[in-house]
């Protein structure tokens, strides 16, 4: 019983210890439109909900954490530049993100023509998503 107790106080020391070594990650989701026009973003965890916001031309959601001890953490945003354009996709996932993706930041642009994500190891803007008009 006592060498359980002891086992399980190690466990939990080590995950305290390993989580506070594990440095922040920050993800940024702008509207970079440039045409004045607001999108809308709303980002969410299975633990947390950030809301829904209505960001104008020029600002941003962003928010940080820390990897998870599991190291599998994901971190999901629906973005709406109108009716006919919405988007769905992570924008913080371990088994992508972790090994250098998004070592210390992740970055989403909107621009008009659709949404780039920035690769911090390749240091390159992809695009993940071309907003085409129907
Ligand atoms: C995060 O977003 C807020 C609200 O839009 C903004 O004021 C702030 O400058 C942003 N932080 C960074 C690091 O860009």
């Amino acid at each position: 019983m006592k060498t359980l107790f002891v086992f399980t106080l190690l466990f939990f020391l080590c995950m305290s210890f390993s989580d506070g070594s594990r440095s922040r990650v920050q993800v940024r989701v702008m509207n970079r439109r440039g045409n004045g026009k607001t999108v809308e973003i709303h980002c969410q965890s299975g633990d947390d909900d950030l809301g829904n916001h209505v960001v104008p031309d020029g600002q941003e959601v962003n928010f940080s954490f820390r990897e998870s001890f599991l190291e599998n953490t994901r971190f999901w945003c629906d973005v709406q530049w109108s009716n006919e354009v919405k988007y769905h996709f992570d924008a913080y996932w371990s088994d992508r993100d972790r090994l250098g993706r998004c070592l210390s930041q992740c970055l989403w642009t909107m621009m008009e023509d659709g949404l780039y994500g920035y690769d911090q190891e390749k240091q390159v803007w992809e695009l993940v998503h071309l907003a085409v008009k129907g």
